[in-house]
Order: structure tokens, then C-alpha cells, then sequence
């Protein structure tokens, strides 16, 4: 196998784990805690669990997708329109590297904690929602990054 191709199983396996976890917090776990007695504390606990795995296969899909950029000689396709598909893959990249790196360990967590205290239920739907947008945003980059690789 040769390191293009390594690199690309890397980065299509990072993505499977990481928007698939995601789909699955956003539609399965969510939706069942809700009901539960403390469904803050449980999303949590989820959350701490997969915090982790999201943190490696992120920076593992950005290495990836970089060193294809550059096995590629394709840093210009970001001065071209025609590659959208590579601004949404590295736009999304983005927001979850500053949502998990930055945003999390610097005042989220705290604000999340301190507004579940106040109006626990009402926190919960906040996080659905967005949770929400992030997996549809993620499963509409898939189908752009596969239709610019081989539409
Ligand atoms: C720093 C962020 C990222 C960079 C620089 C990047 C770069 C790349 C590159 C260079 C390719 C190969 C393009 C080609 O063969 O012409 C690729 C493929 C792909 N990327 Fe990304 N990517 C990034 C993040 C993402 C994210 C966040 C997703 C999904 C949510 C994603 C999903 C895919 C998929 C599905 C493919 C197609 C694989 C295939 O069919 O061969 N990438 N990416």
C-alpha cells in the first residue's frame, strides 16, 4: 500500500468513528436519556467517554487529509471555488478541532455545567439542537468530499 492510500484509509476510517459517534450521541443516546432521572449527569458521562476518541480521530483526519493535500500538490485548491468540497471538509475540521481543544476546556464545560443547573431540560434540548446541525453539517461534507473525489 502505498502512503497516499495509507493516508487516505486513515482519514476515511477517522471520519467513520468520529461523524459516526456523533450520529450516535445525536440520535440514539439523546433521545433516550432525556427521560432518564438525571439525563445531565448521563449525557456527561457519555460525553467524558467519547471525548477522547472524537480528540484522536480528529487530529488524526487532519493530519491525513493534510499530507494528502501535500502528496497532492493541492494547497491551491483552496484558492479555487471548484473545491468547495475541500473548504467544508477543512471548515468542519475546524470547528470540532476549536469545539474539543479550545472552546471545551476553556469555558464550555463551565457554562454547560452552570446553565444545567439553572434549567437542566432546557440545556439538554440546546445540546440536541446542536449536536443536531454538527451531524447533518458533517453527513453533508461526506457526500461533498465523495463527489469531489469521484463525481
Ligand atoms: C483538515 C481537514 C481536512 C483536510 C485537509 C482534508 C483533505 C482531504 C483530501 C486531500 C482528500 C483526498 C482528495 C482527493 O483524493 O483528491 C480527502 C478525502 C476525503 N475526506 Fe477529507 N479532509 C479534511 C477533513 C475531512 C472531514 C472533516 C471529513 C468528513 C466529515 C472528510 C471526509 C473525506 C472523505 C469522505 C473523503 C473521500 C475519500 C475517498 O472517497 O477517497 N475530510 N480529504
Amino acid at each position: 500500500m502505498d502512503d497516499l492510500t495509507l493516508a487516505r484509509v486513515i482519514h476515511v476510517i477517522s471520519v467513520v468513528v468520529w461523524i459516526g459517534g456523533v450520529y450516535f450521541v445525536t440520535f440514539v443516546i439523546l433521545p433516550v436519556i432525556k427521560s432518564a432521572a438525571d439525563p445531565v449527569a448521563r449525557f456527561e458521562a457519555v460525553e467524558n467517554q467519547f471525548v477522547n476518541h472524537a480528540k484522536i480521530v480528529v487530529i488524526l483526519a487532519g493530519l491525513s487529509g493534510f499530507y494528502m493535500l501535500h502528496k497532492l500538490d493541492g494547497w491551491e485548491r483552496y484558492l479555487d471555488a471548484n473545491f468547495w468540497w475541500v473548504h467544508a471538509m477543512t471548515f468542519l475540521w475546524l470547528i470540532f478541532t476549536l469545539v474539543l481543544f479550545v472552546a471545551e476546556p476553556l469555558f464550555l464545560h463551565a457554562w454547560f455545567t452552570r446553565r444545567a443547573a439553572i434549567a437542566p431540560q432546557q440545556t439538554l434540548v440546546l445540546a440536541s439542537r446542536f449536536h443536531k446541525i454538527m451531524t447533518v453539517l458533517s453527513l453533508i461534507t461526506i457526500v461533498a468530499a465523495i463527489y469531489g473525489v469521484h463525481g
